[in-house]
């Protein structure tokens, strides 16, 4: 009985011990926060802030500029909303992994309309990681090395037409048709051409409405996009239709999706499956296709570095008996120049220069105080174009790569809980269009200025003019 009573006073005393440090911790941070100011920096106009000099310039001018002013941490004024800027490694972990509770998604409301409410980028918690854990298991190594002779026969019926004609093509746009086709065939399999044409054209109306003014007057880019992003869902609809009627199991995204149940047994509703669908098409098209266009101009521009990695897939291709047998997931896990290639690619040329949080309560970060409501963006460019952590930054050196970058410092799929899950997907397709191209064709790229145009991504002036043919000589002829 006595013990009772004295172990009941030591979980008291503990209780109030916790409850007391608790209460201390949460002062001690309240008092640091109301000691905190805000960051350096200009916030330009009322309510334009500083979004004319965002966009009258290189947007990577601006932050690099402001960087240089201010430091690692600056607020600004853009499109409507208070910005924090964060420009070190440390000061992007803090908010998209180590404190990323304290920091949403989010996205303008227009945008998230057309890709759906439901889609996981909008969102946190539970339902996000539910399905972020569906996404990546379709978009796992082990998902992944089912589909690599499917990706290479996409990669080898798109070689031989863009070379056919000898006509000069906007490299970039037929790349998007190719990461396009990639992610219908990451998400559904094999697909009817019926449905990968109407998809088509209904998700080329939506993008188009995605990058305008955003208004439901009739006739405009944005009116129709909605009417395209329903039209959408009626075709995935009959699509699942399809599946459900010929009882087929299939693993694929679409499969995985329809199949889900939570542990309360619930599934995910029609249109919670048809947001995912349209927003992984989304994340998986534009972004693929500007690395890959960027890719092929690096390539083209350093002619003794693309006799490397020529060299490095003849060898592949004639283990293969000269194409003759199709690419193994093996070979391709065994591209290492080639690799290096691609991840210098995406550092040069950091297509998602930066990502987009909200601070859900007042922040205090490194003595600065970030704002409830405020926007924060990590600067994933300017972290890549740091000559602390990438020597001599502007040079395209795929060497740097032998040795892993510093942690933190190298994130071109982004950080934390939202890092891209389809990394691998698009390394994958890349090494085998890579492989194909540089060993069976040849290219010129033609009127390049090297100038850079937003599309949204950067990408080359004019989607990259190329010409492309068939390489006649065998490669093994001397
Ligand atoms: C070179 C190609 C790609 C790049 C550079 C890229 C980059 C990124 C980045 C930086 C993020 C994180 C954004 C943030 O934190 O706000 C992201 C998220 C995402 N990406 Fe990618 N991506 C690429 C290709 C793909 C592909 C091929 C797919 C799918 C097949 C894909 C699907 C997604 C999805 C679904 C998300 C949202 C994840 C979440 O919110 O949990 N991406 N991507």
């Amino acid at each position: 009985m006595e013990n009772n009573i004295a172990c009941s006073i030591i979980y008291f005393l503990l209780f109030l011990l916790t409850a007391l440090l608790f209460y201390i911790s949460k002062k001690q941070i309240w008092k640091d926060i109301q000691k905190a100011k805000l960051p350096p920096g200009s916030m330009g106009w009322p309510y334009i802030g500083e979004t004319l000099q965002l966009y009258s310039q290189d947007p990577n001018v601006f932050f690099a500029n402001k960087q240089k002013r201010y430091g690692n941490i600056f607020k600004t004024h853009i499109l409507g909303y208070p910005c924090v800027m964060l420009a070190s490694p440390e000061a992007a972990r803090f908010v998209l992994v180590t404190n990323a509770h304290l920091f949403k998604p989010t996205y303008p409301k227009s945008k998230e309309k057309l890709i759906g409410h439901s889609a996981l980028f909008f969102h946190q918690g539970n339902y996000h990681s539910q399905l972020r854990k569906l996404t990546q298991s379709s978009l796992s190594p082990e998902a992944l090395r089912k589909i690599v002779h499917d990706i290479e026969a996409l990669v080898i019926s798109s070689l031989e037409s863009w070379s056919q004609n000898n006509q000069v093509i906007n490299t970039f746009r037929l790349l998007k048709k190719f990461s396009f086709e990639v992610g219908i065939l990451a998400i559904f399999g094999q697909l009817d051409a019926k449905y990968k044409e109407e998809l088509n054209k209904n998700y080329s109306i939506v993008e188009k409405g995605y990058n305008s003014f955003p208004t439901n007057l009739r006739g405009t880019a944005y009116y129709k996009a909605m009417v395209a992003r329903r039209k959408l869902n009626q075709i995935l609809s009959e699509i699942i239709f399809e599946r459900k009627e010929k009882k087929t199991v299939e693993k694929d995204m679409l499969g995985n999706l329809l199949n889900f149940k939570d542990k309360k047994g619930q599934t995910l509703t029609e249109g919670q499956i048809a947001d995912n669908v349209i927003g992984v098409l989304f994340a998986a098209q534009d972004t693929t296709a500007s690395a890959l266009t960027w890719i092929l101009k690096y390539l083209y521009d350093d002619q003794k570095l693309l006799e490397a990695v020529k060299a490095e897939q003849r060898a592949i291709y004639e283990s293969n008996e000269e194409g003759n047998k199709p690419l193994t997931w093996a070979q391709t896990r065994n591209m290492s120049l080639t690799y290096r290639v691609i991840l210098e690619s995406l550092r040069m040329s950091s297509i998602i220069s930066f990502t987009f949080r909200e601070a859900v309560v007042d922040v205090e970060y490194d003595g600065y105080l970030i704002r409830k409501g405020w926007k924060v963006m990590p600067l994933f460019r300017n972290i890549h174009h740091n000559p602390e952590f990438f020597a001599d930054p502007r040079n395209f050196d795929a060497s740097r790569f032998k040795v892993a970058p510093k942690p933190n410092t190298y994130m071109p799929f982004g950080n934390g809980a939202h890092a891209c899950p389809g990394n691998e997907l698009a390394k994958l397709e890349m090494l085998i269009l890579i492989h194909h191209l540089v060993t069976k064709f040849r290219w010129e790229v033609v009127a390049s200025r090297g100038a850079v145009q937003y599309s949204p991504f950067p990408i080359p002036e004019n989607g990259l003019p190329s010409r492309f043919w068939k390489e006649t000589r065998s490669l093994t002829d001397p």
